[in-house]
């Protein structure tokens, strides 16, 4: 294991079902990430992409393999301090962006802090300061169906980042944008992850996005099938291209 790595997936396996139903989704997957890497996860749909990202996220449960997270073995964890650990350590962002309807985007915002059981006070400055850096101040006290898509997608990218985790998985957050939104939202996401050295995994369809990150993982029919450093070198994993 490398000394950098912050996530590590050891012959992972994922099937959903039983007896003849059986699929088998992901297979002996094996995937290290360094701290502060910026990785993109492609691949046709069905690949289990979603399905590895939910594992990493501590959201989803495996058959076989390991999951080491800043070096600890995650699967040993109880459920309490399992969402304590993705709590503190893991900001996620979903294809469609899951935002709590009955709230305003500045509540939504403030969730992750105070479940951690900050103060209102400095909740509500250091979501707005958050929600200031994506131009969206303006509309902090509406609710989400009185946001446009770019808007609420850019609130969940609020949300994953407001408690400053280490690792940020986001599963096609830009699948429901017009090119114009997916660049902005793209754009803040990557300076702030630069910003604060954080890791980041993102599934995408889109080249344009995969070519702005480091590394490229293509996962086809649950198996890992090339792993690319972008701008030439081979690897970053230890596979490299097939
Ligand atoms: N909860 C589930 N139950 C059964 N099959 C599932 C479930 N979730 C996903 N699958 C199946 O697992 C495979 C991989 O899904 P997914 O990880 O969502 O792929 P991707 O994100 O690459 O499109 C697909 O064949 C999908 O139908
Ligand atoms: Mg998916």
């Amino acid at each position: 294991m490398g000394r950098s790595e912050i996530v590590r997936v050891e012959g992972l396996e994922k099937i959903y079902g039983y007896g003849r139903n059986a699929l088998r989704v992901l297979k002996n997957v094996s995937l290290g990430i360094s701290r502060g890497e910026i990785v993109s996860i492609v691949g046709p749909s069905g690949a289990g992409k979603s399905t590895l990202l939910n594992i990493m996220g501590c959201l989803d449960g495996f058959q076989a393999g390991n999951l080491v997270i800043k070096g600890r073995d995650v699967s040993s964890f109880s459920v309490e301090d399992l969402s304590d650990f993705r709590n503190l350590h893991i900001g996620f962002i979903f294809q469609l962006h899951n935002l709590l309807p009955e709230f305003t985007a500045l509540e939504n915002v403030m969730f992750p802090l105070l479940i951690r059981r900050m103060g209102k006070r400095q909740t509500r400055a250091r979501a707005m300061e958050m929600i200031d850096r994506f131009d969206l101040a303006d509309r902090s006290h509406h609710k989400p169906s009185e946001l446009s898509g770019g808007e609420c997608q850019r609130i969940a990218v609020a949300r994953a980042l407001i408690g400053g985790p280490e690792i940020i998985l986001a599963d096609e957050p830009t699948g429901s944008l017009d090119s114009e939104n997916s660049r902005k939202l793209i754009d803040i996401l990557f300076d702030l992850g630069k910003e604060k050295s954080t890791t980041i995994v993102i599934v995408t369809h889109s080249g344009e996005i995969a070519g702005k990150t480091e590394r490229t993982v293509t996962l086809v029919d649950g198996e890992i099938r090339t792993d690319v450093k972008n701008g030439g070198a081979p690897g970053g994993g230890e596979e490299g291209p097939i």
